[in-house]
């Protein structure tokens, strides 16, 4: 399903990132930390050209996702939807483009972190056809200084 007429899709700027963390404030099921920052997200962006995306309605960003990948695997990391804009599907056609950019590069599988408690999260990736894998943990440490 493609969005209204009046949104389109294009890869997320970092001149979007104001607008971005606006929505990701106001997302719940968005974890922010010091990965979030407009420097580490700009290293994100330079890391993984042209896969991550926005919608866009007039000049206004109104959802985003970030889309990249390590040669293996490809991850959605924070996708999320103004709520005035839910249920129109733009998160649908969002992740359909990453989805469609990661089979391009020959990745076969796409990853993301969902938190436990994120139940509308979880219902909106089992529509979509996503498996919420009950047999893995995420185990994870800090780097090292
Ligand atoms: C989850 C989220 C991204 C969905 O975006 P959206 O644009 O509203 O979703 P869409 O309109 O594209 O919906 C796609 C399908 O999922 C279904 N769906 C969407 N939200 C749903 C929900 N909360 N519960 C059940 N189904 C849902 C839709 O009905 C639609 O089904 P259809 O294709 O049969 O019509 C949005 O609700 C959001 O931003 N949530 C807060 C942030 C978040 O939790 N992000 C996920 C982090 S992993």
């Amino acid at each position: 399903m493609s969005p209204r007429p009046s949104i389109s899709l294009r890869a997320f700027r970092i001149s979007d990132y104001r607008e971005v963390y606006r929505i990701w404030l106001d997302a719940e099921g968005v974890g922010l930390n010091e990965s979030d920052t407009r420097k580490a997200i700009g290293r994100f962006l330079k890391r993984n050209p042209g896969f991550s995306q926005v919608a866009v309605s007039g000049n206004r960003v109104v959802a985003v996702v970030l889309c990249g990948h390590d040669g293996r695997r490809g991850y959605l990391h924070h996708l999320a939807v103004a709520r005035e804009w839910r249920r129109k599907g733009v998160g649908k056609a969002l992740v359909a483009v990453c989805l469609r950019k990661l089979h391009r590069e020959e990745i076969p599988k796409c990853n993301l972190f969902l938190f436990a408690t994120n139940r509308p999260g979880r219902a909106f990736w089992k529509r979509l056809g996503w498996t919420v894998r009950g047999d893995l943990r995420l185990v994870q440490h800090r780097t090292l200084s």
